[in-house]
Parts: C-alpha cells; sequence; structure tokens
C-alpha cells in the first residue's frame, strides 16, 4: 500500500465515474483536492452537474471545475454514449443539485495553479478523455515537470478496443490530447483495457455496499442497473467491467497490477485513429497495466466503501 497521495480527479460522469467517485473518497490514503470535469459520457453541463451531484450524494467536500466543452481539434461530438450512460449521463435518474456550484475557475486553470502549489506532489487519475491536462500543458509546458504522475483509465495495449476494433472510449474522445500527454515527460499509467475488462461487479455485489433502504443504496442500484443492462445486451455478460474504479484501485494500492515499463504512442490519422500502441520499454517512463488481482480490489472496494458510508 502505498502512501497519502494528493489527487485531482479528472472525470466524465458518467456511471463508472460514480463508481470510482464513490471508491475514491472511501480510500483514506486518496486526499481528494479537486474534481475537474470533462464532456466525453455526456455534455460538459451534464457531466459538471453530475460531478456536484454526486459529490452532495456522497459528503464530498472537494471544489469542483468545469472543463472542456470540445476537443482538441475544436470539433464538438455530435453525440454522446446514451445508449451506456443515459441521456443525462447518470441513468436518467433525477439530477439534483441543492447547495454546491462549479467554482469560478476552470478545470485548465486549476490544473495550472494547484500544480504550482504542490509542485512535484500532484497524482492527476484521468477518467475521461485527456483535453483538460493537454489544454495545461500546451498554456505552461512547464507543467508536466510539476505532475508527479498521471494515472489514466483508458487505451488498450493487448487486447481489441471497445469502440471499434483498435481505439477505448476515453482515447478515441481526443486523440490529440492523449498524444499530447503522452509525448510530455510525465510519468504515466495506463490501466487500460487490459485490466478493466478483468474485474466484473453483479448488481448482488453493488447491493451489498450500503445498507438496506438507504437512499445511496438505491442510487447506485438505479444507475448501475442502466450500465448492466448496457453490457447484457450487447455482450451477454452477467457482469459489467470496472473501469474508472480500477484507476482509483492503482492509485490507492498500485500493488493489486502487474505492469511493464515502456513507451505509450497513439495514432492519429486512417482507420486506426484512436489506437494506443505500447513499446515495452525498461528506460521508459509509461507503465502499462497488463495483469490484476481482481478479488483482491473487489474485495477492497467492498471493505472501504461499507465502511466509509454507514
Ligand atoms: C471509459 O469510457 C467511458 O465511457 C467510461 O466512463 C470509462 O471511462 C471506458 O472505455
Ligand atoms: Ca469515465
Amino acid at each position: 500500500m502505498s502512501g497519502t497521495r494528493k489527487v485531482v480527479l479528472d472525470t466524465d460522469p458518467g456511471i463508472d465515474d460514480a463508481m470510482a467517485l464513490l471508491y475514491l473518497h472511501a480510500c483514506d490514503n486518496l486526499e481528494l483536492l479537486g474534481i475537474t470535469t470533462i464532456l466525453g459520457n455526456a455534455s460538459i453541463e451534464n457531466c459538471t452537474n453530475n460531478a456536484l451531484f454526486l459529490c452532495e450524494q456522497f459528503g464530498i467536500t472537494a471544489p469542483v471545475y468545469r472543463g472542456a466543452d470540445r476537443g482538441m481539434t475544436g470539433k464538438q461530438p455530435e453525440d454522446y454514449p446514451d445508449f451506456v450512460h443515459g441521456l443525462n449521463g447518470l441513468a436518467d435518474i433525477e439530477v439534483t443539485v441543492a447547495d454546491k456550484s462549479a467554482e469560478d475557475q476552470d478545470a485548465c486553470t486549476f490544473l495550472l495553479e494547484s500544480s504550482n502549489a504542490n509542485p512535484g506532489e500532484i497524482t492527476i487519475i484521468a477518467v475521461g478523455r485527456m483535453t483538460n491536462i493537454a489544454m495545461a500543458l500546451n498554456k505552461d509546458p512547464t507543467f508536466a515537470n510539476r505532475v508527479k504522475e498521471i494515472i489514466f483509465m483508458g487505451g488498450a495495449a493487448t487486447c481489441e478496443g471497445n469502440v471499434n476494433t483498435w481505439a477505448e472510449a476515453n482515447i478515441i474522445g481526443d486523440p490529440e490530447a492523449a498524444s499530447i500527454v503522452f509525448n510530455s515527460n510525465i510519468p504515466l499509467v495506463m490501466v487500460g483495457l487490459d485490466v478493466t475488462l478483468q474485474t466484473r461487479m453483479s448488481q448482488a455485489f453493488v447491493n451489498s455496499l450500503m445498507p438496506d433502504l438507504s437512499p445511496l443504496q438505491s442510487l447506485l442500484l438505479s444507475i448501475n442497473s442502466v450500465y448492466a443492462s448496457f453490457y447484457k445486451t450487447n455482450q451477454n455478460w452477467d457482469e459489467f467491467p470496472v473501469h474508472d474504479s480500477s484507476a482509483i484501485a492503482y492509485a490507492h494500492n498500485p500493488d493489486l497490477f502487474g505492469r511493464e515499463l515502456g513507451r505509450l504512442s497513439c495514432i492519429l490519422a486512417g482507420e486506426q485513429r484512436g489506437r494506443t500502441l505500447f513499446v515495452p520499454d525498461p528506460a521508459g517512463n509509461h507503465q502499462v497495466c497488463l495483469s490484476v488481482d481482481s478479488n483482491a480490489m473487489l474485495d477492497d472496494f467492498l471493505k472501504k466503501v461499507t465502511a466509509a458510508y454507514r
């Protein structure tokens, strides 16, 4: 188990993002300095609103910073993956935010300022497309020297993608952003489909996380039932993969993962646009997770979450 990390969560909530935030808040060796939002699973308005809502539901006081509403090419998406996450990004449950609002600063400014205030100390856990981080690097290239590490959920090194044969959703969402991040000298850890498809949750597992009849139990069951039915319909899987929470698990306990050192790059053109390429190299500063102790990870998720939300 690692010592305490100062973390910023860059996220596009998103059903599995919601589970990741739930888990992160339960890990006492992760100090959450702020949440930066990014478009992806829904529009930036919905993703930011969902982040504020989830903070209120989970009792998280960390500030929320609104991020980019389009990718590095300047293009806004024509649609969002509502067939996975619902039209509002959170399974179309009612999302009402009582008091909390987003900060005046935007995500890019917060990333730069928090790295200035904590040079060499911040781990960014990125569980959406990496546009905010790429924008920060473009605005101030010295940002790269002040970030301790980026742990990102995205990509596929040894398996097929989940959007097409080659590409995973967060990377193909903004391949230019991924490429900028891969070409910076920031130490990276890729928690991609190679491992996130190996760990699966069931609705029974979700049900066991909260006391019976608690409002959080009903919230988690509602959102995950929509997520589960997507995987049942599309893959005929009875359990759903644990994407974004796997990045939290790595930040919390890297020993759960087998990994290899090397160099990552991203294909930007042609039919393989959005594909992540990994070349093993002991001198590289990118690590790719290739195996995971799924049972230990799920045990830890259950233990931490049941202890934190009583
Ligand atoms: C990733 O794409 C998003 O839909 C999920 O939230 C996750 O971050 C999985 O490919
Ligand atoms: Ca996500």
